[in-house]
């Protein structure tokens, strides 16, 4: 049997309790979390407004993992520098919100930081097939984005085996990450068609568990 993917959890803060922030980060960083995932929300491309650079940079001196920084926002451009400045060390755009992709991501990259880019689950893994080989981390939305807690869309696991295909064939080394929905359930079907950097919310700060405990389900689950 082959052997398992080395797999990475980055738990979302977006159902993390907003007054406890630094504390909540820490404590997921300490239960073996990999990356902490922050979902940046304009009320444009998403009908909410969630956190801006401010809350990142008050959330950097509670934790050494990456910051991996969600941008769901119209005109990400105008916004990266700002966001790097506050600590991200991973910025994701949304294809559907960048006519000039490898500006974007170039620009990212010239700060210093990863550069990422996400589809919506209605955007075809075509869509990034061109900028793939620029990229650190791909993002397959299993939700809608929008909002924690949504139920995992059954249909965009052919999406994952497709990017997982089309990176492992050209040899490209960028991160498959997938975001909403994700619990211990799915957690192994998502792994299993080729993801390997899973970001979850509910499950894992909203599941009325510990966030050491609800970690550690998720772990187990890909035993
Ligand atoms: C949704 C966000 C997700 C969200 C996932 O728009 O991008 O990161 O926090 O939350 P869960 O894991 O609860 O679906
Ligand atoms: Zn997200």
């Amino acid at each position: 049997m082959a052997a398992k993917p080395e797999v990475k959890l980055a738990p979302s803060i977006l159902s993390a309790d907003f007054a406890r922030l630094g504390e909540q980060v820490a404590e997921a960083a300490n239960a073996g979390a990999d990356y902490i995932h922050i979902d940046v929300m304009d009320g444009r491309f998403v009908p909410p407004i969630t956190v801006g650079a401010q809350v990142v940079a008050a959330i950097r001196p509670w934790t050494g993992l990456p910051l991996d920084v969600h941008l769901m926002i119209e005109t990400p451009q105008q916004q990266i520098e700002h966001f790097v400045r506050a600590g991200a060390n991973i910025i994701t755009v949304h294809i559907e919100t960048c006519p000039d992709i490898e500006q974007v991501v170039q620009s990212i990259k010239d700060l210093g930081v990863k550069a990422g880019v996400s589809l919506n689950p209605d955007t075809p893994a075509s869509a990034v097939s061109a900028i793939l080989p620029s990229l650190d981390l791909v993002l397959v939305m299993t939700v809608n984005p929008g909002y924690g807690g949504q139920p995992f869309i059954e249909s965009t696991l052919d999406k994952i085996a497709d990017l997982r295909a089309e990176l492992d064939e050209k040899g490209l080394a960028a991160e498959l990450e997938v975001d909403g929905g994700i619990n211990a359930e799915v957690a192994p079907r998502v792994v299993k068609a080729g993801a390997r950097v899973l970001v979850a919310g509910a499950a894992v700060f909203g599941s009325g568990q510990t966030i050491a405990q609800a970690l550690r389900e998720l772990r187990e689950s890909l035993l």
